[in-house]
């Protein structure tokens, strides 16, 4: 949905409304394999991350359903991206925004959430999610001026990556294209954008980018990895009935190291996630063959890891 489509309840939110989506496809030529690869960039939505859509998505849902009142406080639990994204938008569209996240969430992340206008609740969580999750419900069960967008169960998550982001692919490749891959957190991106593509082009071979330390989908246990925004410890909910081919294991030493490539080589400044992808790309690629029309995602910005191993 356009914002010339949806008019928000402020009419200055349509000015950050109308920067999200609609994003860059580019090809990246690697000389030394021979292969281009074809990626589509997500880190330049305006909180710099593909999670801007989720979020625009599901509070212009949320607003013109009337979930939203004057006094409503968005609540989510997020490990980065996500709150980032409701925070910039959330705020714009007048709403107070609060953020859970784990105590050990870095302090670029706190620092963006806080300098958007958002509140944010640490928790203790020795790594898990649910610890998060469960607060957040035991927080809206007794106030009901919470709204929670559940990133990780809604639906509308899938579908706006069926209908935009997978379109918009779709329209950017003006060939057939042989195959998409991605990495899954909440899997929303993967299995829209995998259904889009499959739905267009049966033969597409729609392929799951896993952390090779994490990949639960070859029904391995998973391991910590350092692959930020995917591969949570869990299969999400949002992968069931999803068109997928299999999976890409990608390691974080790879990951780590094709990020730096994209940066010193090619002028990205993305995250690790991205470095993921676009490595799963060229392994899909090379199975493919030499003229094979691969597509991914450069889902997020440098910034964001000043202090992880990414910057050492
Ligand atoms: C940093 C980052 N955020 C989000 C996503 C996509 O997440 P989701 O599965 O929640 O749509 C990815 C996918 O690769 C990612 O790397």
């Amino acid at each position: 949905m356009s914002p010339t489509e949806y008019a928000p309840k402020r009419k200055r939110a349509a000015a950050i409304l109308s920067l999200i989506g609609n994003t860059r496809m580019i090809p990246l030529h690697f000389e030394k394999e021979g292969i281009t690869v074809y990626a589509k960039c997500e880190f330049l939505n305006p909180s710099g991350s593909i999670k801007d859509r989720l979020a625009k998505t599901v509070l212009v849902d949320a607003e013109s359903r009337g979930l939203l009142q004057d006094d409503s406080i968005i609540l989510e639990c997020t490990s980065g991206n996500t709150g980032i994204a409701l925070s910039m938008l959330g705020t714009a569209m007048g709403y107070r925004v609060t953020i859970l996240m784990s105590e050990g969430a870095s302090q670029e992340r706190r620092m963006l959430i806080r300098q958007l206008g958002a509140e944010l609740i640490l928790f203790e969580s020795e790594g898990r999610y649910q610890t998060g999750i469960n607060m957040s419900q035991e927080m809206a069960a007794k106030d009901s001026r919470y709204f929670l967008p559940k990133q990780f169960e809604n639906t509308l998550n899938v579908e706006d990556h069926l209908h935009t982001t997978g379109q918009e692919i779709i329209q950017q490749i003006p060939t057939a294209i042989d195959g998409f891959v991605t990495g899954y957190g909440t899997g929303g991106t993967l299995a829209g954008v995998g259904t889009a593509i499959k739905n267009h082009y049966p033969n597409a071979r729609i392929m799951a980018m896993e952390p090779a330390e994490a990949a639960l989908l070859a029904g391995e246990m998973p391991c910590c990895h350092c692959i930020e925004g995917v591969a949570d410890g869990f299969i999400p909910k949002l992968l069931q009935g999803a068109p997928l081919d299999g999976g890409i294991k990608v390691s974080s030493s790879e990951a780590m190291a094709m990020t730096k490539r994209l940066q010193k080589e090619f002028g990205f400044l993305v995250g690790t996630s991205s470095g993921a992808n676009v490595s799963a790309a060229l392994k899909l690629a090379q199975e493919l063959g030499p003229n094979s029309v691969v597509v991914t995602l450069l889902c997020d910005r440098a910034e964001r890891y000043f202090s992880t191993s990414l910057f050492k």
